[in-house]
């Protein structure tokens, strides 16, 4: 008899446990705390499940693994289908989900699976969270899914491309990996942001979750908007233009739902530059993601983005430089230049930055004081560390690295720029990166901004169209801003900002 027949499950928002006793199991009933209800029109990601499931097999044995990328890739919803079969497939399993974003939500959460596991109440601080290790350690069959485990200083791992700085900090830190259970028995499914998480399971137990195939999307745009085959008109350019990208679909298909609007009503809100950022940064409810967080997808990578601004500020203004560029083909030479132009930056206090002199614009001076081996080096990590968060990915490319920003994620940084408190930065970074794509033209001098021109001509010599006209845009926009209208409004214009992106993104439809 299928054990889907035995155990019935509530649907609730709460962790709920229950421990009883079992005469059917000949032991303890086993408890179940997972905080989502199970999400009956999930997409059945074939490849991630089939991997999941072979490195987490229901054995009486001890293994862990985890899933990690972006925000909103779909890991929750992989892993909550994930623990839901392990519940039917073995009724004697205990399912345990924890929040581990932050040592508070942590705590919170194993305080209350001590409640259920019936643990004194009076237990507090190491004791609680021990206790509870040993609790959980002592069920006969048990899962941990361990999800938001987005900051691994919380459980001692040290990135090698941290600052160094931060080494002290982290000594004197609570590691939450000691009141991780362990074996002989027990499954331990850890959920992350960052690919990091590699070094705890093993790099090999470490999955990556990246956008779904395209006949996925369309099943979940179908799912979640509720669309029948005949209001698909569209569907293949929304897919396109939201990346395949989980939380973007299913955000999209939950607001052509409400407003009862067809795909390609969504899609011209989107052609349209002034309501495309208003769309979105909506935050429709989703019963499957954490409440009281945002779920519009010009936010959601906020966290990630200040995770990187306290990890590392050259990683994290290297990213807002990259914002301002093309988001294909970003070569290493960029990358390198983003650094010499960033650290001179740096070196300068942004005084010249700040004095908008006419001959601030020096590009002999941008590497004076930079060993060349030290800022291939540090460009060489901030690529890595922004490929670990799933923001950069590297591309194919026969005799150099090259990389591709993910075009939502530039879009986010783009639009977090937007706030008003942060005008210097979108002006400095802008500037930045301005600076970066001149150094690296041929032309300087009188006849400087023919470079503009000649860089998109290499590109249409090699039938690169997509990038010309990007390049033709940015180019002239960056110009407009720096020599024709210099005047600060215009630089501080957040329009402006938009027009460059929008005006290079429409050309390409
Ligand atoms: N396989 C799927 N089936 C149905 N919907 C999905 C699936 N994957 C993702 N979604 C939709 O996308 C949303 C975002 O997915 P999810 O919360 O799992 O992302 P995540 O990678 O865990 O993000 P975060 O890092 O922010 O926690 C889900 O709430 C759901 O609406
Ligand atoms: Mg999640």
């Amino acid at each position: 008899m299928s054990s889907l027949g035995r155990i019935s499950f509530p649907t609730f928002l709460e962790p709920q446990i229950s421990q009883a006793s079992d005469g059917e199991h000949g032991g303890p009933a086993p408890c179940y705390s997972i905080p989502f209800p199970r999400n009956e029109g999930v997409i059945h990601r074939t490849t991630i499940s089939n991997r999941l499931a072979a490195l987490l097999p229901p054995s009486r044995e001890y293994h862990n693994a985890a899933l990690w990328g972006l925000g909103g890739s779909g890991k929750t919803q992989i892993a909550l289908d994930y623990a839901y079969r392990r519940c039917y497939d073995d009724p004697a399993c205990s399912v345990f989900w924890v929040h581990a974003d932050s040592e508070t939500s942590f705590t919170q959460n194993y305080k209350s699976i001590a409640r259920k596991l019936g643990l004194p109440e009076s237990l507090s601080g190491k004791d609680l969270l021990m206790n509870v290790r040993a609790g959980i350690e002592g069920n006969r069959c048990w899962l941990l899914v361990i999800d938001n485990a987005d900051n691994l200083q919380l459980f001692g791992v040290r990135n090698v491309l941290r600052i160094k700085d931060q080494d002290q900090a982290e000594d004197t830190a609570l590691n939450l990996s000691e009141f991780i259970p362990r074996g002989p028995v027990g499954t331990v499914l850890w959920i992350s942001r960052d690919k990091e998480i590699g070094s705890i399971v093993g790099a090999r137990r470490a999955i990556e979750v990246t956008r779904m195939v395209e006949d996925e999307a369309l099943e979940l745009l179908k799912t979640v908007g509720d669309i029948g085959n005949d209001e698909l008109d569209g569907a293949p350019e929304l897919l396109a233009e939201l990346g395949c990208f989980p939380l973007a679909l299913s955000q999209a298909a939950t607001f052509r739902r409400k407003m009862s609007i067809t795909i390609r009503e969504y899609l011209s809100r989107l052609a349209n530059r002034r309501k495309r950022w208003n769309v979105l940064q909506t935050s429709a409810h989703d019963p499957y993601r954490r409440q009281g967080l945002t779920n519009s997808i010009l936010k959601t990578w906020d966290t990630s983005v200040e995770q990187i601004r306290q990890e590392n500020e050259v990683v994290f203004d290297i990213l807002h430089i990259l914002a301002f560029l093309d988001n294909q083909n970003i070569s290493f030479e960029i990358l390198h230049q983003a650094v010499t132009r960033r650290n001179k930056w740096i070196r300068d206090d942004g005084e010249k930055d700040k004095n908008d002199s006419e001959d601030e614009y020096d590009k002999e001076g941008s590497s004076e004081d930079d060993s060349d081996g030290e800022v291939e080096e540090e460009a060489l990590w901030v690529a890595a560390r922004l490929q670990q968060l799933s923001f950069l990915q590297p591309r194919a490319s026969k005799d150099s690295r090259t990389y591709e920003m993910n075009k939502l994620v530039q879009e986010a940084v783009l639009y977090a720029l937007t706030d008003k408190d942060r005008r210097k930065d979108q002006v400095r970074y802008s500037r930045l990166a301005l600076w970066v794509v001149a150094d690296l033209l041929p032309n300087n001098g009188p006849g400087y901004w023919e470079g503009w021109a000649s860089l998109p001509a290499t590109y249409r010599g090699q039938r690169k169209y997509k990038e010309t006209t990007k390049i033709n845009t940015q180019g002239l926009a960056l110009q407009r801003d720096i020599l024709g209208e210099r005047d600060s409004e215009t630089m501080q214009n957040i329009d402006t900002r938009r027009d460059i992106l929008w005006a290079g993104d429409s050309t390409m439809r």
